[in-house]
């Protein structure tokens, strides 16, 4: 674990155990120059501690270039809860509540909100001991499920490359398959078949596909069947690391357009699907709809509308970046990384001008 933080680029890790749980807490804070840290909460079983925290890292990374590529006023930060046994309700609820603790310990260095594997009932109890707890449930005063808000912005994230690679923005008729039809995936589904796409889905849950598929008439696909499986789109809305050696060299689709965070294995796997003459959508753009959301809702104070109108200004971002990326003839990747880092290395200049003590520190 040494040396997964020795070599990582962010500002501080807090690693907790809880004994009575036995379970693994990681708080990582990697920038916060645009603000306070804030990033959703993730909530899985890892074969190892070393995973989770790899996982926490890259995901904080990954909330970095979130916000800079939206331009709203926080830093990158994500915390990985990872229980090594089972735990029924009550002993997770008393977990939840002994991690509440800990984030206000750290005294709004990092706020939290929903990620894979938290709902906002589990805000409900994080919140009963930390300030800075987004998505509770609407009657808390929260903002509920960032999953729709998330959808919304895939949805016209994946608009625009539409109209990027086949001419068209409406996936009317294209085959879109999506990998994980959880929070966001099911909701994107729903709305790709009211578009009139040939919907594919596929879930490590098998149970959760058998009644969306009725639902929305769409064709199941067997997990182990993904990466093979001819479609136009692919949308990745499952788990990280997906898109690697292994799996490139299989895909039969020319355009990946996910919500999952850290879909690339490695940065360098952007590469090779540009090679392959697939157009990736940089996941921390196109996904950035539910941190939109709970940021601006919650924090912001912006109206419904005024949030909705921001999540699907992604389409114009994703636009943008597909068309620098088409002149430059590379991986949309890079010129994504290169927008974050001019909004970080902007605001890092502004510091510098600015007393600190008179600076506007978000939120
Ligand atoms: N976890 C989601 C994401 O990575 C939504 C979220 C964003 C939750 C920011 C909390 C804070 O975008």
């Amino acid at each position: 674990m040494e040396e997964l933080i020795r070599d990582w680029d962010g500002e501080s890790v807090v690693i907790r155990y809880d004994a009575t749980a036995r379970a693994w807490m990681f708080v990582a804070v990697h920038d916060r120059t645009l603000g306070m840290a804030l990033g959703g909460c993730r909530f899985k079983k890892y074969t190892e501690p070393r995973e989770a925290l790899r996982d926490a890292l890259r995901l904080a990374q990954g909330m970095t270039y979130k916000w800079a590529a939206v331009e709203l006023p926080f830093g990158g930060g994500k915390s990985v809860i990872a229980p090594t046994h089972p735990l029924d309700a009550a002993q997770r609820d008393a977990l939840l509540l002994r991690f509440g603790e800990l984030l206000h310990s750290l005294g709004g260095l990092y706020g939290t909100g929903i990620d894979l594997g938290t709902t906002p009932a589990d805000m409900n109890v994080i919140g009963r001991r930390a300030e800075w707890v987004f998505g509770r449930t609407r009657d808390q005063g929260g903002s509920g499920d960032p999953g729709p808000w998330t959808a919304e912005g895939v949805h016209a994230g994946l608009r625009a490359a539409c109209e990027h690679v086949f001419g068209a923005a409406s996936p009317a008729r294209l085959a879109v398959l999506v990998q994980g039809v959880g929070g966001v995936g099911a909701p994107l589904a729903r709305r790709l078949a009211a578009d009139g796409a040939r919907v594919m889905i596929s879930d490590a849950l098998p149970a959760r596909t058998t009644a969306l598929a009725a639902e929305i008439g769409a064709d199941i696909v067997k997990p182990e069947a993904v990466y093979n499986t001819p479609c136009d789109v692919f949308a990745p809305c499952a788990i990280g690391g997906i898109l690697n050696q292994r799996s490139i060299a299989k895909l039969q689709c020319r355009v990946v357009a996910g919500s999952a965070n850290n879909q690339l294995e490695h940065d360098s796997d952007a590469d090779l699907l540009h090679a392959r003459g697939i157009l990736y959508v940089p996941d921390f753009v196109i996904n950035a709809g539910g941190a939109i959301a709970h940021a601006s809702l919650e924090v912001l104070r912006w109206t419904e509308r005024e949030a909705t109108a921001r999540v699907r200004r992604i389409r114009d971002t994703v636009a943008d970046i597909l068309e620098k990326a088409a002149s430059a003839a590379e991986s949309p990747l890079h010129e994504a990384i290169r927008r974050s880092e001019r909004v970080l290395a902007n605001a890092r200049a502004a510091k510098r001008r600015e007393p600190a003590d008179e600076r506007a520190i978000a939120p």
